[in-house]
């Protein structure tokens, strides 16, 4: 028999109307709901896994059905299952936050200009010795395995494969975030002049930007440029990180000090304007775990991702079985899962890592445990 409460809740939900008790306070499971104020984050995503073995086949395998037109952008990308039948997060989502996939660029593509307001980075994983490059923002940057290339909100961006072996590489953004809350503007060249005009708007290559301010020095400017301005919290003025910078820096790291028992050795991309993450949005970092060394287990408040550029590691994650990744293979831990990552191979490995952690800070609520 239906209770006076449970009447009422209907009469309210009806209206678009609830209450604490039954919606997420201690009823709300009763009433098939989800708990608001838990006592520790219990995050919507999974821990999850991908192999890139797996994946790579079947983006080839898709790629043989779509004509360029549908191809403007030759993607798989990953779906986290606990996000799957949740608007927009069940169909961009690897996290609540966070976009993760693979695109490939064939011999003789191009991705044609568009731009829109989620940011994106690509960590190159495959890619010719010379003739591969995307050009954002007017900066033409001639892309090689590792390096790391990206683009703030609004900048126009295309990319190209004139080498003779595929392009792929693992792209990341903020879509589903800014998508959710609202903010996604998306814009494509409206007709051939515009394309040509966009093309024709070059500023230099990727070295260039790198040279201003990739160098520890930058340009002294009374005002910058107003689409600086327009996002000018956390505008980052490079396009790319060689993969020569992370590395050289790794080593220097690993040959001079004691490995952090908890992040092992491992550098972030900076800003250089504010010497804060990539973006407003997401942390980047490359690990290094020399060989036979394990991290001590961790949790924090943030949605990580972590690719295996180089090796093979062991992820010890709570609640899940250990995962055994070979290179370029995804692992996705939702925030507070206590983890730890493995290396019991000869030989060292190169973990690539971003996750959602800007965003925690910025609202004061980032915090870590070391147990
Ligand atoms: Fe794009």
């Amino acid at each position: 028999m239906q209770s006076e409460l449970d009447k009422l809740i209907e009469i309210m939900d009806k209206k678009g109307m609830a209450t604490y008790f039954t919606t997420f306070g201690k009823g709300a499971s009763k009433y098939g709901k989800r708990q608001l104020f838990t006592k520790t984050p219990e995050p919507l995503a999974t821990v999850w896994t991908w192999k890139y073995r797996e994946a790579k086949e079947l983006l080839h395998e898709i790629s043989k059905h779509l004509t360029p037109e549908q191809a403007e952008r030759r993607t798989i990308h990953f779906i986290n299952p606990s996000l799957k039948d949740i608007p927009v997060l069940g169909s961009a989502g690897i996290t609540p936050t966070l976009y993760g996939g693979l695109q490939l660029i064939r011999p003789g593509e191009r991705a044609p200009y568009h731009r829109h307001t989620a940011v994106n980075f690509r960590l190159i994983l495959e890619a010719p010795k010379q003739g591969a490059y995307t050009t954002i923002n007017g900066y033409r940057i001639e892309l090689h395995r590792g390096d790391m290339t990206f683009q703030v909100p609004w900048v126009w961006h295309e990319h190209g494969n004139e080498g003779d072996s595929d392009l792929i590489w693992f792209a990341g953004l903020d879509a589903p975030l800014v998508a959710f809350l609202g903010g996604m503007f998306y814009e494509a060249p409206e007709s051939k002049e515009d394309e040509e005009h966009i093309r024709k708007s070059m500023r230099g290559t990727g070295e260039d930007a790198n040279k201003m301010f990739g160098k520890s020095v930058k340009p002294v400017l009374l005002n910058y440029p107003s689409y600086v301005k327009e996002f000018n919290t956390t505008y980052n003025p490079l396009v790319y990180y060689p993969f020569d910078n992370v590395i050289n820096a790794l080593m220097v790291l690993s040959s001079k000090g004691e490995m952090d028992p908890y992040v092992g050795y491992a550098v972030e991309y900076v800003n250089p304007l504010n010497g804060g993450p990539l973006f407003s949005t997401i942390s980047t970092s490359m690990i290094l775990l020399p060989s036979n060394k394990a991290l001590k287990p961790i949790r924090r408040v943030e949605n990580a991702v972590f690719i295996v550029f180089e090796g093979n590691v062991t992820f010890s994650i709570e609640g899940t079985e250990q995962i055994k990744a070979e290179p370029h293979d995804v692992v996705v831990i939702p925030s507070w899962k206590k983890y730890s990552i493995e290396n019991d191979t000869g030989s060292k490995a190169l973990i690539f890592k971003y996750s959602d952690s800007p965003l925690f800070k910025y609202m004061g609520v980032y915090r870590e445990s070391f147990e």
